[in-house]
């Protein structure tokens, strides 16, 4: 659909749910490199409600298009797709894409239908923008996984770029579900960064994983309000146990601080 738009150099894509805030900023000026003069930088901003399993949460989710034009002018984005749910779902849709393997463990145990929501919308997306290139940031390193699998199984050809987390100054994974917390919660998620790089220190010092993870938990727990939803160290590639360290590994955390649940990880080797 926008394939027309390509012109002989790169087109790379920045699929975004909207709320868009300096981590996708950042994207967009990675994508905007990538492209150079001669490409183009297409973004998304559709708040795909087939990948929400709680009415609540996409109900909460922050709505702010006006400034996510800006941000991509801004960013130097060339054309921001932003379509109706009307557009991209027909009412009757029987169709699902659904990765059976990475899609299973981590964000995956709890959020039931969540990746096969994702795998359903890029697909859909690949398919109308037709870009050479897509950035996916590793806040969501799952997210970035299995997209990458549904890229080599379904044969699109999409080169997948995964990008640094950004970080507010106070260490905080920048997120659009930052702007939920109360006061006190996010006066107290910086830990979660804190805990991990400890948790990081004694996995690379030797320590063991189930300890090492276990600990995490507990420093997590006891900040009144907030849950541990996961804590896991898994290899970096399956997402599943860690069955050679010497294989680069990745401790991710899932903690619901009070209603609101925030993810992170870190890579991590010895
Ligand atoms: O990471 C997101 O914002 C979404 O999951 C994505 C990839 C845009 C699909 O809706």
């Amino acid at each position: 659909m926008l394939a027309p738009l390509r012109g002989k150099g790169k087109m790379v894509m920045v699929p975004t749910m909207g709320a868009l805030h300096e981590g996708h900023a950042t994207l967009l000026r990675q994508a905007r490199a990538l492209a150079g003069s001669s490409g183009t930088v297409v973004a998304s901003v559709f708040l795909n409600p087939v990948q929400f399993n709680d009415s609540n949460d996409l109900a909460a989710y922050p709505r702010t298009p006006e400034a996510d034009m800006d941000t991509c002018r801004s960013c130097g984005v060339d054309v921001v797709f932003m379509p109706t749910p009307e557009v991209m779902y027909s009412g009757d849709r029987s169709i699902t894409v659904e990765e059976n393997h990475l899609s299973t463990v981590l964000c995956g145990a709890s959020r039931p239908g969540h990746f096969a929501g994702v795998c359903l919308v890029v697909g859909k997306l690949f398919n109308l923008v037709q870009p050479t290139d897509a950035i996916f940031g590793k806040k969501d390193y799952q997210q970035l996984a299995i997209l990458r699998r549904l890229v080599r199984d379904m044969d699109f050809p999409v080169t997948i770029h995964g990008a640094e987390i950004v970080r507010g100054e106070d260490g905080l994974a920048l997120s659009s579900r930052n702007a939920l917390l109360t006061p006190e919660h996010r006066a107290a998620a910086p830990c979660i960064r804190k805990y991990l790089l400890e948790a990081r220190d004694a996995y690379e010092s030797g320590a063991a994983a189930a300890a090492v993870c276990a600990e995490l938990r507990a420093k997590l727990e006891s900040i009144p309000g907030v849950q541990a939803d996961y804590v896991e160290l898994v290899d970096a590639e399956t997402l599943h146990e860690v069955t050679d360290e010497k294989r680069l590994c990745l401790l991710a955390v899932a903690a619901w601080f009070g209603k609101v649940r925030l993810i992170d990880n870190t890579e991590l080797s010895r």
